[in-house]
């Protein structure tokens, strides 16, 4: 009887700690990152960055941050500086809505924003090796921060867009995200383990992709396993749903460059 009201107790104390504005974003100690789920030796090569092939991408951003460019002629270093000083933190702020556009940018689109109007060169194709090595190299300089993107204000009514598709049942299977990565995280599902979908290591190196991808290349797959339509790379669906598990992931670390199988 009193084992019964203990846990009726505890029950409604999380409902209450549940439903507290503020709190709720907190990162919560249940949610599994991916990296959680990688076998040891994946899990020893992504820790090492003598060995991590993600690094390799990295370098190339690196490369590219020092590099002229567009009719401006002007390196991303001219402005900024050295990277580790002045992108330290940024990406952990990622999505944010951008003051003066007054868009949800996430890191690549930011990172375009500076091509097209500083350098007055072209943007850079999502996907690419440029784009994926910039994002990845800036990302990199968080790495071992935690995630922390605005959620109020003008950022709102973002997370609550994309709270609602993380909700929502698509494809011919049916299936919300959060069917697959709340109910069902730690499950098997075709030789992956399910995570809690928190996508805080991208852009990753997938062996799969044989490759760097960055989280919308992944959020296709997703919805390609559902038989959903597929929204495209930088779709204004995605940038929500990113933000979205940018808040779900608060207070984790950023693990870029990560590993996937
Ligand atoms: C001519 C100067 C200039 C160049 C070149 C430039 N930027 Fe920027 N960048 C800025 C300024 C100024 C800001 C902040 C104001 C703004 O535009 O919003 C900024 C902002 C940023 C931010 C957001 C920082 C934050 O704290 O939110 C990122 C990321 C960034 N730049 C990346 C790059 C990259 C990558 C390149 C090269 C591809 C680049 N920038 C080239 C001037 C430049
Ligand atoms: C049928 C189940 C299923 C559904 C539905 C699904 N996913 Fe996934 N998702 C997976 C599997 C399996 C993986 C690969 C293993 C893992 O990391 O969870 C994955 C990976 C991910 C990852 C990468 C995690 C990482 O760190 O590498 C993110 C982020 C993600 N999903 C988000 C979503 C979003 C957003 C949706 C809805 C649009 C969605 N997923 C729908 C099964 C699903």
């Amino acid at each position: 009887m009193k084992g019964w009201r203990t846990g009726l107790a505890i029950g409604l104390a999380l409902a209450v700690w549940r439903s507290s504005p503020g709190l709720a974003e907190e990162a919560s100690p249940s949610l599994h990152p991916a990296t959680e789920y990688l076998s040891t030796g994946m899990k020893a090569e992504q820790a090492d960055l003598a060995r991590n092939r993600g690094m390799l991408w990295v370098d190339q951003g690196a490369a590219l941050w020092r590099q002229a460019q567009g009719v401006a002629g002007k390196a991303c270093a001219d402005c900024h500086g050295e990277a580790e000083a002045s992108m330290r933190g940024v990406a952990a702020r990622y999505p944010a809505v951008d003051a003066t556009s007054n868009r949800l940018l996430n890191l690549e689109g930011r990172i375009n924003q500076c091509r097209t109007t500083r350098q007055q060169a072209q943007a850079l194709a999502y996907e690419s090796n440029e784009l994926l090595g910039l994002t990845a190299f800036i990302a990199y300089q968080s790495r071992g921060l935690p995630v922390n993107v605005a959620t109020g204000g003008p950022a709102q009514p973002y997370v609550e867009a994309g709270r609602k598709l993380w909700n929502e049942r698509q494809g011919q299977l049916n299936l919300a995200c959060a069917q697959c990565h709340e109910a069902k995280a730690g499950h098997k599902l075709r030789g992956d383990t399910i995570s809690s979908g928190v996508g805080t290591g991208y852009p990753v190196y997938r062996l799969e992709w044989q490759g760097m991808g960055s989280l919308h290349r992944r959020l296709r797959a997703c919805q390609l396993g559902v038989r959903a339509i597929q929204f495209d790379q930088g779709a204004p669906e995605y940038l929500a749903l990113e933000l979205y598990l940018a808040s779900r992931a608060a207070g984790l670390p950023i693990e870029t460059p990560a590993l996937r199988r």
